[in-house]
């Protein structure tokens, strides 16, 4: 990919700049969390977004991708967005870092990745942090990588239509080799918990099924609507909840008939998801995957019935990863189609993958993608 860039950028500009990178990112649980001041549990992972970058002295960007062979430019005074979707994700980087205050040189840029796009694994993360840290460290701008990772996230709901948390940017931009990172999202708290699954035997492994809701990113923000609707309702009993995470499921009781069903089913599975976490880190100090597994399951239940944003082909593989033994499985990210995540011992993990891959095929015509992912470093300067 590296040299693929390189011979690209020179074609095309001639000699000059740096290579930056940033990356995916899994999450082991806590999912729709984030919009909720809970806390998720994210690691970046080996699947990459590479780009070279250099200031090229005028107002404007030039920026090419490799992954869809085409050309955007556009000035950097400009107020109406590119026309390309990929181009809107470093035009946004680009308007939030003035927004606050940065300054942006115009640049040219050509870059690639290889985190599978529409899989749940935040490809879009990957290309505004890994552009978010570019433009600060060319700038000197000087913010630190939570400010990054906000300006990321205001990309998402300004110019892309996504009304996202802070967990994709935050991993992006925090994420540390062999360390899953647990993300108070209320407090911006966190901690590095070292994450090594082959060492007690198992292994982590993705199984993409392919789908891509199209809907999805509505879904979405309803979802986000329904749960700040829910935590209107508890506050007018308990002011002090900020977020729907500050809540007790018995004040979630207390407005059950107050609120529409589908308001307090999702409600529901957030207050629990929140706790799962926490339940899930200490299992970890203790080495207990067992009990983490579980969670995932239970994660997968609500996700499925009470969050809804699961669909027939998830499902399926979760099922089967329970039949097959599999510690751990459940669906992963933003949901609407996807991968399950899944922590299996090591010495199921042929099998496993086997039976996915033919049973999934045999009833839904298509074989699933199989990802073995390495918790790998963030944002950062390659060269
Ligand atoms: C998407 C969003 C995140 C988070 C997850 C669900 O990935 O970008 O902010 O809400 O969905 O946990």
């Amino acid at each position: 990919m590296k040299q693929r860039i390189q011979d690209k950028f020179k074609e095309l500009f001639g000699q000059g700049g740096h290579l930056y990178a940033s990356a995916g990112r899994i999450n082991l649980i806590g999912e729709h969390t984030d919009y909720n001041g809970g806390y998720v549990f994210p690691g970046a992972i080996d699947k990459q977004l590479m780009a070279q970058i250099a200031p090229n002295g005028t107002d404007k960007v030039r920026a090419f991708s490799l992954d869809y062979n085409e050309m955007c430019e556009f000035g950097l005074n400009e107020e109406d967005k590119p026309a390309k979707a990929w181009a809107c994700y470093i035009f946004g980087v680009c308007r939030e870092t003035l927004k606050r205050g940065g300054k942006v040189e115009g640049f040219d840029t050509v870059f690639a990745g290889d985190v599978p796009l529409g899989a749940g694994l935040s490809s879009s993360a990957a290309l505004e942090s890994c552009f978010a840290y570019a433009i600060d460290t060319i700038n000197g701008n000087g913010f630190d990588r939570f400010e990054l990772a906000k300006i990321g996230q205001s990309t998402e709901h300004n110019y892309c239509g996504v009304n996202c948390g802070i967990m994709d940017q935050f991993a992006s931009c925090f994420g540390k080799a062999g360390c899953l990172i647990r993300l108070n999202c209320k407090t911006l708290e966190y901690k590095y918990f070292p994450f090594d699954p082959e060492k007690a035997g198992y292994r982590l492994v993705l199984v993409d099924s392919c789908v891509k809701h199209e809907l999805a990113s509505s879904a979405y923000n309803k979802r986000r609507a329904s749960c700040e609707n829910a935590a209107a309702a508890i506050r007018k009993n308990h002011p002090e909840v900020e977020f729907l995470s500050d809540a007790k499921r018995l004040w979630l009781e207390e407005v059950r008939e107050e609120i529409p069903e589908e308001d307090f089913l999702r409600a529901e599975y957030v207050i629990g998801e929140v706790q799962r976490v926490l339940d899930v880190c200490d299992a970890l100090e203790r080495n207990d995957y067992e009990t983490a597994g579980e969670m995932m399951y239970q994660t997968h239940f609500g996700l499925s019935r009470l969050y809804e944003v699961s669909c027939e082909e998830l499902d399926f593989l979760n099922k089967l990863a329970r039949k097959m033994d599999v510690t751990g499985s459940r669906v992963m990210g933003g949901g609407f189609g996807g991968c399950t995540i899944n922590l299996i011992k090591k010495e199921l993990y042929d099998d496993f993958v086997k039976a996915a891959t033919e049973q999934f095929t045999a009833k839904f015509g298509h074989a699933p993608k199989i990802y073995d992912v390495v918790i790998s470093d963030g944002a950062r300067m390659v060269e």
